[in-house]
């Protein structure tokens, strides 16, 4: 009898990475994101125990969370600065590709003038990434503005577009030529939600119609902001593939399992039906002809009952209050295949974990699952892990850690890799 072997499983040329953005890591980015959070930290910090309390781990993460420094990115985890040492310890943990993103406030400081160092920087950083042989996912655009493009309108404003494709150009121009995989924009459904629905993330300057209420015009805001995102997808897809063909071009958008709590119950099946296409498949129906692949990034399934309220199950929760269940992602990636038939590479996957209880756990049942999509024909082609570094979490801040490798904001940045990540490794290590 022939014992099957993980390498049977897994495609040779499959992708093992990890993700990061760059805002979450570089350190000092003046973009609509740092001045957002020079405008909000002290707030954030007083609400932190109204909004946070409820978590099983507040008392650890307490003192951090009411503390406005927590809410600021500040020098990040100076990733721009330690690239090539970051990339090492990917090496060292056996991945062979790396997701990352470029700054567009960096490149296009102002309206119009390009700043070539941070061009030079990179090409140097795409470079580095190939001589460590680790296959750059170029990705371009991950929630941040330059300061004078939010000030327009950002995203809301369809004439905005031009600047977006002028970027794009340059990028084309000048950042392409070693990388073969791009993604154009990474989960606008999160972001057009958060900055529109719920007032997680800055919007933009745009001044309100005096015809509608504020609450009608919030959703207005949301719907134009997506619709422009989605086209703005496709006119970077246009302009990259113009300049190189054989580029694969896709877009990572946050997917959830959602499932109705009481399968036979026709109310939560409604609910779920419903969920399911305005979260998951409205974008990518739309942009279908304009992608190369599908980029999954999962961390939720949603179980939804009546009408539209959420139930999870029992299961543990990690640092951030998100119950886990890793094991929906199967369902999830067969849905897509069913649907899309494009290849999938799972573009972010991970939890908040401080103490690493759970990471190991978690990247093994993603493994368990991706083995079966793969055994029933779904074309996966890659996984990366969120996030490689213990990063800036967005409005929550420093507290919550994702990273395979810690960061020590307060000891020199000191980097150390978790024990999870070294199981990863040596998994990875037999896989060869
Ligand atoms: C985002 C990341 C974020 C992660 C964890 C994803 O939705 O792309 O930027 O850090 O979730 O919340």
């Amino acid at each position: 009898m022939k014992i099957e072997k993980n390498a049977d499983i897994f495609p040779r040329h499959f992708f093992w990475g990890a993700s990061t953005s760059a805002h979450q890591v570089e350190g000092r980015n003046q973009n609509q994101w740092s001045v957002w959070e020079l405008e909000n930290a002290s707030q954030l910090a007083q609400t932190a125990h109204i909004r946070l309390s409820w978590m099983p781990g507040w008392e650890q993460i307490k003192d951090q969370a009411e503390e406005p420094s927590n809410y600021i990115s500040g020098e990040g985890v100076d990733h721009y600065n330690r690239y090539k040492e970051d990339f090492a310890l990917a090496k060292q943990l056996n991945l062979n590709a790396f997701r990352f993103s470029i700054e567009w406030s960096r490149i296009e400081p102002m309206e119009g003038q390009w700043n070539d160092e941070a061009i030079k920087h990179y090409q140097d950083y795409i470079k580095e990434l190939r001589s460590q042989n680790l296959e750059p996912f170029l990705n371009l655009w991950h929630w941040t503005l330059p300061v004078w493009f939010s000030e327009k309108g950002g995203f809301e404003n369809k004439e905005n577009l031009k600047y977006w494709k002028r970027f794009i150009e340059k990028v084309a121009a000048d950042l392409i030529y070693d990388v073969e995989y791009i993604i154009t924009l990474n989960e606008p459904n999160v972001d057009a939600t958060f900055s529109y629905l719920f007032d997680l993330h800055p919007g933009n300057e745009v001044k309100r119609s005096k015809l509608v209420t504020p609450a009608v015009w919030k959703y207005i805001r949301f719907f134009r902001v997506y619709l422009n995102l989605m086209q703005a997808h496709r006119s970077a897809y246009k302009i990259l593939k113009g300049k190189k063909p054989t580029l694969k071009i896709g877009l990572a958008n946050q997917l959830a399992n959602i499932q109705a709590k009481r399968p036979h119950n026709y109310l939560d099946q409604t609910t779920t039906q419903v969920m399911r296409y305005f979260w998951n498949w409205w974008l990518l129906n739309r942009i279908r002809r304009q992608l190369d692949f599908i980029g999954v990034n999962y961390y939720f399934s949603d179980y939804y009952t009546g009408l539209g309220k959420r139930k999870n199950p029992k299961v543990p929760t990690n640092d951030m209050g998100w119950y886990m269940e890793p094991e929906g992602i199967y369902p999830l990636l067969l849905r897509v295949w069913a649907r899309y038939k494009k290849p999938i590479f799972i573009t972010e996957s991970g939890l908040a974990d401080a103490k690493d209880e759970y990471r190991q756990w978690w990247i093994e049942e993603t493994i368990v699952s991706m083995e079966k999509a793969l055994s029933e024909g779904v074309d996966l082609r890659g996984y990366f892990y969120w996030s490689l570094l213990d990063n800036f979490e967005w409005q929550d801040g420093w507290w919550p850690q994702f990273g395979l490798v810690h960061v020590d904001r307060k000891k020199g940045m000191k980097r150390t890799i978790r024990p999870s990540a070294k199981w990863f490794a040596d998994w990875l290590a037999n896989l060869k």
